[in-house]
């Protein structure tokens, strides 16, 4: 089956130092994959390049089985994808009018945008702040925008990039037992940074190993953590 996301022989270098060098990498059609490795290894600058918003120097990105990079329809591509990051970068205006902009960039207006903005509002649970200022919710409530918003543009594929890392435990639990449901309920293409392992089984079938810009290993979450990651799950002091 032809790949959702395919890079082939990626080099990025900065003031002469490899940031990134990745022979192969791909994502499947409704794979989550979690990225993981070490501060600096690349994972964003990776992340970056594949959601097309910094193109590497070298190498070719395929999207459903088209180079959409180099000399291929990359707005197009970027238009499908979507990005969540640890700050919830929203814009300064309601819950409700984040998640419009947002569709109407991507040029989704009027009645489709408002209830495609109320559906994912609901979904995460956070329906009763539309009204709201986005600069006067929580750490978590915000993130919920967020990913509401980051849903309701319909991608193709979904990268987070640590978006759960800001977040107390208990939301954080929350939110990854809400999210692991939502990536299978749609079987959304995923490609998951994130530093803390715990995070993982929630999440992710496949993991991808980063060091020093190349993907090391790559496995299924037991060959590369053991079937003990399963227990490793976070806990709540209550449960523990
Ligand atoms: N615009 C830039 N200019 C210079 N160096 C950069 C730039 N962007 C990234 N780098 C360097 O590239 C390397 C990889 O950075 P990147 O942000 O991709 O790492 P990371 O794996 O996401 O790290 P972290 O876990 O800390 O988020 C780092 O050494 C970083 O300093
Ligand atoms: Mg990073």
């Amino acid at each position: 089956m032809t790949p959702k996301l395919q890079a082939k022989n990626l080099r990025l270098a900065i003031s002469g130092r490899e940031i990134l060098n990745i022979e192969n990498f791909m994502l499947k059609n409704g794979e989550v994959i979690a990225l993981i490795g070490p501060n600096g290894c690349g994972k964003s600058s990776l992340l970056k390049a594949l959601a097309l918003i910094d193109p590497p120097a070298a190498g070719v990105i395929y999207f459903n089985g088209h180079p959409v990079y180099p000399g291929g329809d990359m707005p197009g591509a970027r238009r499908r994808m979507a990005l969540v990051f640890q700050e919830a970068l929203l814009f300064d205006t309601s819950v409700y009018r984040n998640i419009m902009i947002a569709l109407r960039i991507r040029g989704v207006t009027g009645k489709t945008a408002s209830e495609r903005a109320r559906k994912w509002l609901d979904r995460f649970g956070i329906l009763h702040l539309a009204r709201r200022s986005a600069r006067k919710l929580s750490g978590g409530e915000a993130q919920r925008a967020n990913l509401a918003r980051a849903f309701a543009l319909e991608p193709e594929v979904l990268f987070l990039d640590e978006p759960f890392s800001a977040l107390d435990y208990p939301t954080r639990k929350t939110l990854l037992n809400e999210m692991g449901k939502l990536l299978k309920d749609m079987n959304m293409t995923t490609l998951f940074v994130t530093h803390d392992y715990t995070e993982i089984p929630y999440l992710a079938s496949n993991v991808n190993v980063m060091f020093e810009g190349k993907i090391k290993k790559s496995g299924t979450v037991q060959t590369i953590f053991g079937e003990e990651i399963f227990e490793k799950r976070m806990l709540t002091p209550w449960e523990a």
